[in-house]
């Protein structure tokens, strides 16, 4: 399927306040990690949006952000060389990078596939890939967005690849020691109307609502109404669960 559109230029004000509640230690420490088994001296995160994931490298340590949003880069931290393009067509010569990773940005390339035949070309020998994810499939019932919001469900199992795949992916391409491990979870449980609280219920929270058309967004608000009223009045109570694991899949170049 290709890959729906989102325009990070309009989200990019508000998207690196997400990591307030929550900046995601796990994700950091796993790709500190794969560093440190180089050491990794020249990294490219692509899809760097904010450069959340570029924060806290040691000035040793080059590393380079791509993005295609002007907007979201322009957020990310000034020391950062910060670099707009396309995932799909990375201007960089082959075998330049010692660590290459992607954080929650997959599922949003034009052709994941492709992708990850041109980072594994990027890659220098003895280097790292590494694709932070979440997967959906494992997800039913566990996101009470999935449970609310109808479609939304469906259009990530068609926007994310599945972790089997991007591990068979990089096997194809020539990496070894393919590895699958889930390096965050990210546990919330709103009971009732406390779900009206949630900052991740905003419309531009997360790509699921993004993508969105108002009227989907709010048929699914007034479900998530509904069912609050019925629990009221059945004198029972509602819990709105978000059991997310991120998965990291990493593999490396001969
Ligand atoms: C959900 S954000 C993740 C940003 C960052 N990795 C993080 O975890 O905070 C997805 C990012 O991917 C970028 N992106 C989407 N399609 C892209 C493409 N084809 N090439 C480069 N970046 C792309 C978006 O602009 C956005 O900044």
């Amino acid at each position: 399927m290709a890959a729906l559109k989102l325009d990070y230029d309009k989200l990019a004000g508000t998207y690196q306040t997400r990591y307030q509640p929550k900046p995601l230690h796990g994700v950091a420490e796993a790709l500190r990690a794969l560093a440190g088994r180089g050491p990794a001296r020249r990294i490219l995160e692509v899809g760097c949006g904010t450069g959340h994931w570029l924060r806290g490298w040691p000035e040793s340590v080059w590393a380079v952000g791509l993005d295609r949003s002007l907007g979201m880069l322009a957020q990310a931290p000034a020391a950062s060389p910060r670099v707009q393009g396309d995932a799909n067509r990375l201007p960089f010569a082959a075998a330049r990078f010692d660590l290459l990773y992607v954080v929650n940005a997959l599922h949003h390339f034009d052709d994941p596939r492709a992708f990850v035949r041109e980072a594994a070309g990027a890659i220098a020998p003895g280097g790292i890939l590494a694709i932070v994810t979440l997967e959906p499939r494992q997800l039913r019932h566990r996101w009470y967005l999935y449970d609310y919001f109808p479609g939304v469900w469906e259009m990530d199992l068609a926007r994310f690849p599945a972790l089997a795949d991007i591990a068979d992916w990089m096997a194809q391409d020539g990496l070894t020691a393919v590895e699958r491990r889930v390096v965050e979870r990210i546990t919330d449980h709103r009971r009732g109307r406390g779900i009206f609280d949630s900052p991740f219920l905003a419309k531009e929270a997360c790509s699921q609502f993004a993508l969105l058309s108002w009227e989907a967004y709010r048929e699914g608000l007034r479900g998530i109404e509904a069912a609050c009223q019925a629990a009221e009045d059945a004198d029972r109570e509602i819990v709105f669960p978000t059991e997310l694991a991120l998965h990291l899949v990493s593999a490396a170049k001969p």
